[in-house]
């Protein structure tokens, strides 16, 4: 069979240019040469996925490729065989991509962005999970002429998929102005055998959220195939390398479709597709992926890719918010009289009213009627408000409630988006995200100077009774809530959700939890009633033991809520921080996912979340979620706030008066922010010792950690 005989000879010809390359290599930087992608903990994450062997220099692959060529490289045709040359191709990409690397260079100019770091796989991890992101494709090629090519990557975008871009594909997306990068959920690798890094992105999601060990091989593959939706589009003549690239792929599970005609097609795994309309349908059958499709009647795109998408002021047609002129979203539960299902009242102007680089203010208030709708699910609605919009290909939406601030892009204006789509858009989400507890939906949208100041004060009393509401909500409750979200990525791991506690990934507070429930009761999100508490500080009750042992499958036998140091909560992959102790400051730190710099403990972001990911419990270590920092519990059973020592410029600003407030609750003073060390200040314990010395910080008068 031809595609046979193409991934042995591509196998073939990888693997000696990997040797070809390894050698000049070892030639010019000598064997101990360390050779490292940037921002992972995962090495070269196809070596370590697949056979575990530990890559510290460039010496170090010359042993492994001679493996992989004795043990795979196989001149029988068959199509076992072929997926072994695929996975040797895979080795061989691998070396070939990391060794342009060496020394800490930037290999990748504008527009490729080559490797994919750690965090960003992280970022990626709950709309993976949650299927925000219901699959991914893997393009390479050159298509058959840049628009329908551009085409079909938008249709792509518009589903929402997870897009790698291979070779010439990527300037044909530029030349017809396709948004691409990681903001728009689409990666320009990059050419040739850049094509290895959606594949090490893939095994990388195996060992930071399936907690799957390095090396075992038949274990990473398994979860491949069962928890990654990926498939690939071949576009343009092939040639062996490629086929052999695709074997491999076919050997993690994914199937590839192709514009070229196929002499022998491999039913389900191989097929042809010339016409570029039918390339996606067909691939996204072939793997498997179900969309949940929503129509909305507006004359723009809807789609995950475009929540990144930030719109400049040069680029905005009209402005709305931000402290320039007022606005409020509000979303209210209403009787079942007061709400016309689907109504959309405008009152102002419309956008043809509004000049170009104007601002006016804008009212966003929904209505909503429900049998099942519970007053206390407003505010969870209510911030669907900003993804909706923001999915919108030139509307941009950001901060919240009287806060709000949007743009509409000079685009979405040339393409006919008017004032009323918002109503539009809103409605069609909110009905097919929620359908179990919003029966009816109406939206009035203002623009108007004098009402909008009148209907304001609505929105104003609103969001002070929900947050006296929120206030008096505490852990006391007798009911938390499990997520099990990510068990799709990461198969043992539970979270346990309280008022007071929200999952490590940021997304899920206790209310999101109890709403969802309310929306899904069988979904991932459980009533747990704690039932006895076996340990007052810790934060330890029975029944939420009983219940995160039954569905970690019986690998976590007790949580405790409030500490980090004795059985902390688990942690999967996909947390907006990580904690760690620091020993000699009797403290611990805090970092994030956007901060990807050294930090006092010795190790980055990425390699933090290494040590901690996958469902494990790492005392010491812990993921959490921002706002959990200012929290009244916070490791409370450690000291609380005033063990923290150190954190991230950019986190202290994120969390601003919060953290201040937080930190006169607990006595510590409205100053105690200023004692805590961040980046400037330092990156190793020594370094920030004697600053906190100086500031006389708590911590170092508390009682030891360890
Ligand atoms: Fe995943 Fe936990 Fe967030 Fe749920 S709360 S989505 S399990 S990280
Ligand atoms: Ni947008
Ligand atoms: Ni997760």
């Amino acid at each position: 069979m031809e595609l046979f005989k193409g991934a042995y000879e591509g196998a073939v010809t990888a693997t000696s240019y990997a040797e070809i390359l390894l050698a000049k290599a070892i030639k010019v930087h000598g064997a101990d040469c360390p050779v490292k992608y940037p921002d992972t903990a995962y090495r070269l994450p196809v070596i370590t996925a697949l056979s575990g062997e530990e890559v510290n220099t460039i010496g170090d692959l010359a042993p492994i490729l001679n493996r992989i060529r004795t043990t795979n490289i196989k001149e029988e045709l068959t199509l076992e065989n072929a997926k072994l040359n695929g996975e040797a191709t895979l080795y061989a990409a691998e070396i070939i991509e990391a060794l342009r690397y060496l020394k800490g260079v930037k290999p990748d100019q504008y527009p490729y962005c080559g490797f994919v770091p750690d965090p960003i796989l992280r970022k990626f991890g709950v709309p993976l999970v949650d299927q925000t992101i219901p699959g991914v494709a893997v393009i390479v090629g050159k298509g058959k002429d840049s628009k329908s090519t551009a085409k079909m990557v938008k249709d792509l975008q518009a589903k929402g998929i997870m897009i790698f871009l291979v070779n010439e594909v990527i300037e044909q997306c530029i030349e017809e102005n396709v948004k691409i990068g990681a903001e728009f959920i689409t990666f320009p690798l990059g050419n040739f055998t850049q094509v290895i890094h959606a594949v090490n992105f893939a095994f990388r999601a195996g060992l930071a959220f399936g907690g799957i060990p390095a090396g075992q091989r038949e274990r990473a593959i398994e979860y491949q195939a069962k928890r990654v939706f990926a498939f690939v589009i071949q576009l343009g003549p092939n040639d062996v390398v490629k086929y052999a690239a695709e074997f491999g792929a076919m050997f993690m599970g994914f199937p590839t479709v192709t514009d070229q005609p196929v002499a022998e097609e491999i039913p389900d795994w191989y097929q042809s597709e010339p016409d570029y309309e039918k390339i996606v349908k067909l691939g996204l059958e072939l793997r498997g992926i179900k969309l949940k499709i929503v129509d909305i009647p507006v004359p723009i795109t809807i789609g995950p890719a475009f929540e990144g998408e930030t719109i400049r002021k040069k680029d905005a047609y009209v402005e709305f918010g931000g402290g320039r002129s007022t606005s409020f979203e509000l979303v209210r539960m209403c009787g079942v009289d007061e709400v016309e299902d689907g109504k959309i009242e405008v009152i102002g102007p419309e956008i043809d009213e509004m000049p170009e680089g104007s601002i006016f203010p804008l009212g966003f208030m929904v209505d909503i009627y429900g049998r099942k709708m519970q007053e206390d699910f407003e505010g969870v609605l209510e911030r669907r408000i900003h993804y909706n919009l923001n999915y919108g290909e030139g509307l941009w939406h950001v901060a919240q409630r009287n806060m709000m601030w949007v743009r509409i892009g000079k685009n979405a204006h040339a393409a006919g988006f008017k004032i009323r789509d918002f109503g539009e858009i809103l409605i069609a989400k909110f009905k097919s995200d929620f359908p179990a507890i919003v029966d009816r939906v109406q939206v009035t949208i203002i623009t108007d100077k004098e009402v909008i100041e009148d209907k304001i004060k609505i929105a104003i009393e609103k969001y002070a009774a929900r947050d006296a509401r929120l206030k008096g909500l505490t852990d006391d409750v007798e009911t938390y809530y499990s997520c099990t979200l990510c068990q799709s990525f990461a198969p043992n791991h539970v979270c346990v959700v309280s008022p007071e506690r929200l999952g490590l990934c940021g997304a899920v507070s206790w209310l999101d939890a109890k709403a969802s429930n309310e929306i899904n009761p069988l979904g991932p999100n459980q009533p747990i009633d704690k039932g006895e508490c076996l340990d007052t500080e810790k934060g330890q009750w029975k029944n939420l033991n009983d219940f995160i042992y039954a569905n970690s499958h019986n690998t976590v036998e007790a949580v405790n809520f409030y500490t980090l140091m004795e059985n902390p909560m688990t942690s999967c992959g996909c947390f907006e921080a990580i904690m760690a102790i620091l020993p000699m400051c009797n403290g611990i730190m805090i970092t994030t996912r956007e901060h990807g710099g050294e930090t006092p403990c010795g190790m980055t972001f990425s390699a933090l979340a290494g040590t901690c990911g996958g469902g494990m419990q790492t005392p010491g270590f812990m993921g959490l979620g921002r706002r959990y920092i200012t929290s009244k519990k916070f490791i409370k059973a450690d000291g609380g706030l005033a063990r923290l020592v150190w954190m991230p410029k950019e986190l202290k600003e994120f969390l601003g008066q919060d953290l201040i407030d937080a930190a006169e609750h607990e006595g510590l003073g409205a100053d105690f922010v200023d004692k805590i060390a961040d980046e400037t200040v330092g990156t190793t314990e020594d370094e920030i010792l004697p600053f906190l010395e100086e500031k006389q910080h708590p911590a170092l008068k508390m009682d030891p950690m360890m």
